[in-house]
């Protein structure tokens, strides 16, 4: 496999888009262990201190339509979760469409782009941040009530190296079965493993906030709100607040 291992760099998501328009093979990652300018959804930033995470983004050439990139970002989430269970003892359930909660804090962020031209993908960049050993003071004030981290949940530092190996098998597995079988399997066991659906949530997209029941995800990873008046709202792309 091809690996770019950094000690240092701005965003493994920049570096890695820059590996990508020179040609890269697919699955190639890209691994630092601090980010000076590491980025979240919504331009947020994303807090990467050295030695404590693992902040990774790998390169994907999938040849599908742009619109197919939710589920593989679903598709990393899981990988994800279940790296997670296996390689740190840690349960962490899905909130829609990426995030990783355990109980209500973020112990990983996912945070896909892509460039696309002709309705065809040229590459896919999903970049993965998991907190590992991160103690609760060490989060700034901001984050404290919500982030988590492995060693948090744990009581205890845990290796990355195990869990990092762990999630790049989960991640060609289900990468694999997506290949072959489409996002149904995955969709799957998203579903097993999420924390969004049949309760009452807020939903923040760009311009607008819905409240409703998180009624189901359809096949192509977009959530499914049941509105207080009865109708159905699909939302494709945004945020959740399980406090609604
Ligand atoms: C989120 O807001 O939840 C997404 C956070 C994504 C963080 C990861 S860390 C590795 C990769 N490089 C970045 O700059 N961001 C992602």
């Amino acid at each position: 496999r091809n690996v770019y291992h950094y000690d240092q760099v701005e965003s493994t998501n920049s570096t890695a888009r820059e590996l990508a328009a020179r040609g890269v093979p697919n699955g190639t990652l890209v691994v630092a262990e601090e980010q000076t300018g590491g980025r979240g959804r919504m331009g947020r930033g994303w807090f990467s201190p050295h030695g404590r995470g693992i902040w990774c983004s790998v390169i994907l050439h999938p040849a599908v339509n742009p619109m197919d990139a939710p589920p593989l970002t679903m598709l990393a989430a899981v990988a994800v979760a279940r790296a997670l269970r296996r390689a740190a003892g840690v349960e962490a359930g899905i909130k829609w469409p990426n995030d990783l909660l355990v109980g209500e804090k973020k112990i990983c962020g996912i945070l896909t782009e892509l460039s696309a031209e002709m309705e065809r993908i040229n590459y896919l960049i999903i970049g993965m941040g998991i907190n590992v050993n991160i103690d609760r003071h060490e989060f700034p004030p901001e984050l404290r009530e919500i982030a988590t981290s492995v060693q948090i949940e744990r009581g205890r530092r845990v290796s990355r190296v195990p869990l990092l190996q762990n999630l790049l098998a989960e991640l060609e597995y289900w990468y694999r079965l997506w290949e072959k079988e489409g996002f149904a399997p995955v969709l799957a066991c998203w579903k097993e493993l999420n924390v969004t659906l049949h309760r009452p949530v807020r939903v923040f997209t760009q311009r607008e906030t819905w409240e409703g029941w998180a009624e189901d995800v359809d096949a192509d990873g977009s959530l499914v709100l049941r509105l207080p008046g009865g109708e159905y709202k699909r939302v494709v792309s945004g945020e959740v607040s399980l406090r609604a």
